[in-house]
């Protein structure tokens, strides 16, 4: 099986970084899925931005959650402006792209499956998140939707690590349907066939390197989060073709 591939940000290399420019050329490059990053506002709308605060865009570091959506679509994404979860949705929807949704934070669940609701899109995604609490908080709004454990975080603390490396536990904790798990992390070649074994899907990020992406399509990675879908899936064809 040849993994998704997952455009990270959209096809982030090639247009600025969560936007509907980012996705649309995803969507031109065939990508089969697009990953994108959720944060609330603080007039409770949800956005689709990565950072905890504005300062890459705008030099001033005002936390997202302090904005209005209002404050938001002021910023310049490198010419493009910042979307709604809604307005991604009503996209998604017409071109029938699935997304990998991902929570940045607790406290978003609700409204979040309501506008998957609402658009028709709860069979279309899978929502990821670090915070076992905004996963949880999913389940109990909506069991049916798809939920992905994403670990990575940069931390020397034991438990972390060791739940990194043997991932079973937390995955059974939120009844996951997915492990994401970043590329670098230690024995992550040895527990991918265990955990594709045990029935989850296994979403790599985030890998743009030809070499790294067949590795894992070795492995038996379900998808690949990257920020260049063309080039990953000429990658993959390549090894077909070999
Ligand atoms: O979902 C995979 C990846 O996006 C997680 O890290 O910081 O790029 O959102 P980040
Ligand atoms: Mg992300």
């Amino acid at each position: 099986m040849t993994p998704l591939i997952i455009a990270h940000r959209g096809a982030s290399a090639e247009a600025p970084e969560n936007t509907l420019a980012a996705f649309e050329l995803a969507h031109r490059q065939q990508a089969d899925m697009i990953e994108l990053d959720l944060q609330p506002t603080a007039d409770g709308e949800i956005v689709v931005f990565h950072d905890h605060d504005t300062a890459r865009w705008n030099g001033r570091a005002d936390p997202v959650a302090r904005l209005t959506l209002a404050e938001m679509r002021r910023l310049d994404i490198g010419g493009e402006r910042v979307p709604t979860l809604a307005e991604t949705l009503d996209w998604a929807r017409s071109v029938a792209m699935p997304l990998n949704l991902e929570l940045k934070k607790p406290g978003m669940a609700v409204r979040c499956a309501q506008l998957l609701r609402e658009f028709r899109m709860t069979e279309q995604v899978i929502v990821s998140s670090f915070y076992e609490q905004a996963l949880r908080e999913l389940r109990a709004v909506d069991v049916a939707i798809a939920r992905g454990y994403l670990m990575g975080v940069r931390s020397y603390r034991p438990d972390i690590r060791w739940r990194e490396f043997w991932p079973f536990g937390a995955l059974r904790r939120i009844a996951a349907t997915a492990w994401h798990p970043y590329h670098g992390l230690p024995g992550l070649s040895w527990v991918l066939p265990r955990a594709r074994r045990a029935g989850y899907q296994v979403n790599v990020w985030t890998v743009d390197d030809p070499v790294q992406l067949r590795q894992l399509a070795e492995l038996g990675a379900s998808g690949i989060i990257t920020n260049v879908p063309a080039a990953a899936r000429a990658a993959l064809a390549q090894r077909m073709a070999g």
